[in-house]
């Protein structure tokens, strides 16, 4: 699996030197979490904490928006430094035309499903997504358990993108550790979002190796 590291779990008074450390233990690449307090019941940050943290690694940007209107703002974060926008099914963006945008911004797209979402919800627009995220924690918060029972969603979406030819990557977020990336990587997921459990690591270079060795 490749591992992206939250940094929602980061220690924010010291982002540089946290967006360093990702790099230096060899993560693959980095997950940014942007909560818009209508969204999800939460605050993190936007496009000008994310153009600060730029500067000091070159990882590929993974811009995953917990934003109710995530169409208002794909130009302030490419412009950031996102490679990738990642938005929800269930936001009141016009699905068809944002990922047109996204596209056209010249970065990758990927769409998002909260934990009652259907894996269907987002076939009528597989072939034209980078990558699909399936949510194993309602969003909002860092630090909750991994909901196993969304496994048979990453599997549903792996056998679609198969079937279709596609090489589709799939993400998993929410409580994942070395042992429940296991279980990910079985369903068929090959991203891994790490938050709490990289940045708590004694040693998150070597929880990086064992699971991209999964
Ligand atoms: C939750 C965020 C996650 C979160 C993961 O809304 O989307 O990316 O930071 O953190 P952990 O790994 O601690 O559950
Ligand atoms: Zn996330």
């Amino acid at each position: 699996m490749k591992v992206s590291p939250s940094m929602l779990a980061s220690d924010f008074s010291r982002l540089a030197e946290e967006v360093r450390l990702v790099e230096r233990a060899g993560a693959d690449m980095v997950h940014l979490d942007v909560m818009d307090g209508v969204f999800v019941p939460n605050l993190s940050f936007g496009p000008p904490v994310i153009a600060a943290m730029r500067p000091h690694t070159n990882l590929f940007f993974d811009v995953h928006l917990m934003m109710q209107y995530p169409d208002r703002l794909v130009d302030a974060f490419v412009k950031a430094g996102a490679d990738s926008i990642n938005f929800h099914i269930e936001s009141a963006a016009p699905v068809q035309e944002t990922l047109r945008r996204i596209r056209e911004a010249g970065v990758k797209t990927a769409l998002t499903l909260k934990p009652n979402t259907p894996a269907e919800s987002v076939f009528p627009y597989l072939d034209q997504l980078d990558m699909v995220l399936v949510m194993t924690v309602e969003p909002g918060f860092g630090g909750q358990k991994f909901m196993a029972d969304m496994m048979p969603k990453v599997t549903a979406l792996r056998k679609e993108a198969d079937r279709r030819g596609l090489s589709l990557s799939i993400q998993v977020d929410g409580g994942v550790n070395e042992e429940t990336a296991k279980v990910a990587a079985a369903a068929g997921a090959d991203i891994a979002v790490i938050g709490n459990a990289f940045f708590k690591a004694a040693d998150p270079a070597a929880l990086t190796a064992e699971v991209q060795k999964l």
